[in-house]
Parts: C-alpha cells; sequence; structure tokens
C-alpha cells in the first residue's frame, strides 16, 4: 500500500528518535512491499526560531492529507522564559487539537530483561499489561484560564461535557473487549465535579458495553495501586491531566520512559504517534536516546492508521528480540556500562524485522 506519513521532529532528541522511527518503517515498506513516503514538517522550538509560531500553518497545511503523524517531542531550555508568549509545547497542543485527537492510547508492559532499571521487585512487574487511555484534547489542558503577567493569582479550569467523555470511553470499552474485558475508569469524583460528570458518563455508557467489568478508582490511591499491584489492570481511561501523569509513573514499569509508545486518534485512521518522553535536552545529539518509544509508535502506526496488524506485530517483535539480544541504551545501562548508540539499536531493530 501506499502512505503519506508527515514526521515533526521537534526538538532536543526528537529529530533522533524520528530518524529511528522512519527508518524501521523505511524497512517494512521495503520487505512487506510498501510504499511510505515521509514529508518534513515544523513543530515546536525550531518552528518558533524559524517562523515565530510553534505550529505554523504550513505544518498544518502538509499534515492535512496524511495517512499519519510521526512526532518526536518538543521544549527545551532555551524556550522555557516564564514571560515568553509562544512556548513549543503550544504547539503540541494545537496540533492534537486541530485534528481532534481526542483518545491517547498509552500502552505498557514491563520487560523481564529490564527489572533491574526499576525500583520495584520484579514479582510486581509480572504479567503487566496496561492500556492507558487518556482523554486529549479537553479538560484543563483547553480549559479557560487567568495568567496575570506578574500579579498574584492566576487560574485554569477543568471542564467537561458528556459527549466529551463518552466518546473517549467508548474508546475504552471497545479496547478492553478486544482485550480482558476489564476497564478502569481514574477519577477524583470525591471531590470534583468535572470528574462525577465524568464518573456517571463512564458509568451510563457501560450498558452498551456489558460484557465489560467497569470499576472506578480515584488517582490518588491510583498512583499507590500502581506501583503494588501493576498487573491486575487491563484498561484504563483517564482524563487528559491524570492520564499525562499517570502514564510517567506508569513509565517506571517500563524500567525507562524511553521505551513508551503512544497513538492520538480522533474517530477515524488518521493519527499522530509519539513517544511519551519528552526532548531530553540534556543528552540531545549524544546519541544517548532511547528510540524504542518512538519506534513502537511507528508499530501503532502500522496498526491503527494503514492496519498492517502484520507489520506492526513484526516491529514488537523485532523490538523485544533485541532487548533480548542484549542491546541496550544509555538510559537502561548500569551507570559506567558500555551501551549502543540510538542509531545502533535502531540498526539492530531493522535487522530484526
Ligand atoms: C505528554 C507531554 C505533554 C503533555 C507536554 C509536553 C505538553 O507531557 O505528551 O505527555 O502534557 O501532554
Ligand atoms: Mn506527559
Amino acid at each position: 500500500m501506499k502512505a503519506r506519513i508527515v514526521v515533526v521532529s521537534g526538538d532536543g532528541i526528537g529529530p533522533e528518535v524520528t530518524d529511528a522511527a522512519t527508518a524501521v518503517l523505511q524497512k517494512v515498506a521495503t520487505k512487506y512491499g510498501h510504499e511510505f513516503s515521509f514529508e518534513d514538517g515544523l513543530i515546536g522550538g525550531i518552528a518558533i526560531d524559524k517562523t515565530g509560531s510553534a505550529l505554523p500553518d504550513e505544518t498544518i497545511t502538509l499534515a492535512e492529507g496524511a495517512d499519519a503523524i510521526l512526532l518526536g517531542a518538543v521544549g527545551g531550555p532555551k524556550w522555557d522564559n516564564p514571560a515568553a508568549a509562544v512556548r513549543p509545547e503550544q504547539g503540541l497542543l494545537k496540533i492534537r487539537k486541530h485534528f481532534d485527537l481526542f483518545a491517547n492510547l498509552r500502552p505498557v508492559k514491563t520487560y523481564p530483561a529490564l527489572a533491574q532499571y526499576t525500583p520495584l521487585r520484579p514479582e510486581i512487574l509480572e504479567n503487566v499489561d496496561m492500556l492507558f487511555i487518556r482523554e486529549l484534547t479537553g479538560g484543563i489542558y483547553f480549559g479557560h484560564r487567568q495568567e496575570q503577567g506578574d500579579g498574584d493569582t492566576a487560574f485554569d479550569t477543568e471542564q467537561y461535557s458528556v459527549p466529551e467523555v463518552a466518546r473517549v470511553a467508548a474508546v475504552a470499552y471497545r479496547a478492553a473487549e478486544g482485550r480482558r474485558k476489564k476497564l478502569t475508569s481514574i477519577d477524583k469524583a470525591n471531590v470534583l465535579a468535572s470528574s462525577r460528570l465524568w464518573r456517571r458518563t463512564v458509568v451510563r455508557l457501560n450498558e452498551d458495553y456489558p460484557e465489560v467489568a467497569l470499576e472506578h478508582v480515584l488517582v490518588d490511591a491510583m498512583t499507590m495501586y500502581m506501583m503494588t499491584r501493576p498487573a491486575s489492570f487491563d484498561v484504563l481511561v483517564a482524563n487528559n491531566i491524570f492520564g499525562d501523569i499517570l502514564t510517567d509513573e506508569a513509565s517506571v514499569l517500563a524500567g525507562s520512559l524511553g521505551m513508551l509508545p503512544s497513538a492520538s486518534l480522533s474517530g477515524g485512521t488518521m493519527g499522530l504517534y509519539e513517544p511519551v518522553h519528552g526532548s531530553a535536552p540534556d543528552i540531545a545529539g549524544q546519541g544517548k536516546a532511547n528510540p524504542t518509544g518512538a519506534i513502537l509508535s511507528a508499530a501503532l502506526l502500522l496498526r491503527y492508521s494503514l492496519q498492517l496488524e502484520e507489520e506492526a506485530k513484526a516491529v514488537e517483535a523485532a523490538v523485544d528480540a533485541t532487548l533480548a539480544s542484549g542491546a541496550r541504551t544509555a538510559d537502561i545501562t548500569p551507570r559506567g556500562s558500555a551501551y549502543v548508540s540510538t542509531t545502533e539499536y535502531a540498526q539492530a531493530v531493522i535487522e530484526g524485522i
């Protein structure tokens, strides 16, 4: 098949990890007889430097007709001035909103070979296989806010409507139906009105998916259960901010934040794929970045935007084989030991496909 992929690599280690991911996709194309085209677009700090905007119109136009968007990371100390009128992160929020990518899928699994990089006991990590579904275009990220320059008040608002919750909950229920039929909805319904609406909506939707067992867990308790009994969860659904926070915590289970991929979807097949990690400016340009999150995001791109399940599985299997072979990037290597570079690691994955 033919596919048009727009690559917005962004800042810091972004370009290094998207290069790894596109090289993997290119290998998939060659091996399975597909034709993938890659077109670069600007986003984040580099876009601010070149155009003044964190997401220039040209990038949006480029992405409009694409089958999928592959994103690296945005941000860095250079653009961190709190007084700046435009921030790299705005580009990320804008592209998610523009394409109405309301469902952010973040699968989390553990790698026995990396257990030593987690602070948890190995038995806690056994059989962990979670799928987080984070609402991505609403809530406090997009609510009415007021920042008063140097003043002494500022606010952000958490707001959700029933349709906004229902559509992301439906994605979660459908995912649960195809898995272990268990859905955990995370909220703070003991305090927040928006969480009570969230809970009520998720409960009502359960009628349409009667075979899925629904449970509610308060977000504070969830942070604890994630570390004490992660294997007891299957699909989890959370609002934008809780999903953001909990998935960074969940990355501890995988051994490194560099391991986690994500897919951001709307109703159709167009999607945006990005690793969960950030731009890691401290290690940018040194070949130290772990491209696994980006490579596994490319696998999700094959699965969800191109419906190439066999190819997606081949990429995931090649990542498993690469880790099993002992190849390790800097983040999952004991301090002072030898590690493979970002490109060497990607090459090992490519050879494994
Ligand atoms: C993420 C990131 C972003 C978010 C930041 C960079 C705006 O942390 O994708 O998880 O908060 O959504
Ligand atoms: Mn985050």
